[in-house]
């Protein structure tokens, strides 16, 4: 029996040469080997044969795609209609009806801190991690709507226990766990080398790396959150990157323009700095809602205005979006095209000695949560200010890093 398994094993790895993968098998302590017959026998190696191909070839947009600027709101000058949104969402939020979603499965390769990125303390005088700013924020929602608004928080394989003891650790901010705060992993998939081989980790197994922040409708299905939602009355969700330490995750005035406008989704936008600020901007794609990424608009299309000088595509993605619960169940349902990144990796050779590289060696596979808006009828759009909302934590120094999140941070919060 066992044999047979092994055999049948190899002959797909031959099929596919990566009968490397079984180099070190024979090192390997019985529950490595079981470990690693289990993550050979999960890999879906046509996929990874097509990704080895797509790495070529990274340009997602079809020459017949049509693109189209997106209508948006400006929340700063919807008037009278500010309040009667506003009264919408906060009824539906006092209703129970709002859970938000954290993405903390990434590995901020670029901030290269040591440990899950929410764990991040970004030099407050508080101290407080990205995690406790971002609970302090809903918990000051909490008592404004005088309910507790779940928390769902998504993890990757390689960061969920630590970031689980850090919770621990801090008594999950006052939240409990399994109770209104929900941990949940995001899916992986194995990382390759230039020559299209599956990399080895140092502990003998498969090299796996999270699959993208659009891994999340995915996660969220399979692991019987969106279940657990319908179940508690929840209706709407909102889904945000733990790195930005402004983010509104609880914003009635969102929801109320959702609810209203009858549509399943809604996104967050700060416009563009300037034509070539390298962000993705929200448009239209064959009809449907999508966002644009920076490496795929035309120098034309970014510098165009509409008549009064504004950016038609001027509508940046800031990773702050709202979704029904069937809108998730939706997106979740078919998988979502990956993008590559090259990126440094250390692994085992095919001699068994580790290798460190100092510049990028293995391709990454990554789903972006905004290829699946095109499964969306409408999205409404909601133009918000940069300076309120939008303080990314990226690099270890210069744009985009601690830094320049804790000036934005205490300016917002006058501290
Ligand atoms: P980024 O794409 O900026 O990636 O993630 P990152 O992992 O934080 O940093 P780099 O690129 O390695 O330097 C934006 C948000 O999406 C989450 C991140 O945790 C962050 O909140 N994310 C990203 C996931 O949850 N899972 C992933 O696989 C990727």
């Amino acid at each position: 029996m066992e044999d047979s398994r092994i055999e049948e094993i190899k002959r797909t790895l031959k099929k596919h040469n990566q009968e490397h993968l079984l180099n070190f098998y024979e090192n390997l302590n019985e529950e490595k080997k079981e470990m690693l017959l289990n993550q050979i026998e999960n890999i879906d190696f046509d996929l990874m044969d097509d990704l080895y191909k797509e790495t070529k070839k990274q340009n997602f947009l079809k020459k017949d795609d049509k693109i189209e600027p997106i209508e948006y709101l400006d929340k700063y000058k919807l008037n009278d209609m500010y309040k009667y949104y506003e009264n919408i969402g906060k009824k539906a939020i006092e209703e129970g009806k709002l859970a938000v979603v954290t993405m903390a499965g990434g590995q901020g390769t670029r901030l290269g801190h040591n440990g899950p990125k929410g764990t991040y303390d970004i030099g407050l005088d508080s101290h407080k991690s990205l995690f406790e700013l971002l609970c302090d924020s809903i918990k000051e929602k909490n008592k404004k709507y005088n309910i507790t608004i779940p928390w769902f928080i998504m993890t990757s394989k390689e960061n969920n226990e630590a970031t689980i003891q850090f919770f621990e650790k801090n008594k999950f901010f006052g939240y409990e766990k399994n109770k209104n705060i929900f941990f949940f992993m995001q899916g992986e998939l194995p990382m390759i080398d230039t020559e299209g081989k599956i990399l080895i980790n140092e502990d003998g197994l498969i090299k796996l790396a999270a699959n993208g922040h659009g891994g999340i409708y995915e996660a969220l299905v399979k692991n019987g959150m969106t279940e657990k939602m319908k179940q508690n009355g929840i209706e709407w969700v909102f889904i945000g990157g733990v790195d930005n330490c402004l983010v509104k995750m609880v914003d009635p005035v969102l929801m109320g323009i959702a609810i209203d406008k009858k549509v399943t989704a809604a996104g967050k936008s700060v416009v563009k700095a300037n034509p070539k600020e390298k962000v993705g901007v929200f448009c239209k794609k064959n009809g449907r809602p999508n966002v644009i990424e920076y490496t795929e608009i035309s120098e034309e299309m970014a510098e165009q205005v509409d008549d009064n000088g504004q950016l038609l595509y001027g509508e940046s993605h800031i990773l702050c979006n709202l979704f029904s619960v069937s809108a998730i169940e939706r997106m979740g349902r078919d998988p979502l095209p990956y993008h590559s990144a090259f990126k440094k990796a250390t692994y085992i050779d095919v001699k068994g000695n580790k290798v460190v590289p100092e510049t990028p060696n293995a391709y990454k596979f990554e789903a972006f949560l905004f290829d699946a808006f095109g499964e969306l009828d409408d999205m409404a759009i909601l133009r918000v200010k940069r300076e309120e909302e939008f303080a990314p934590v990226k690099n270890a120094t210069g744009v985009d890093s601690p830094e320049t999140a804790r000036e934005l941070y205490k300016n917002f919060y006058k501290l």
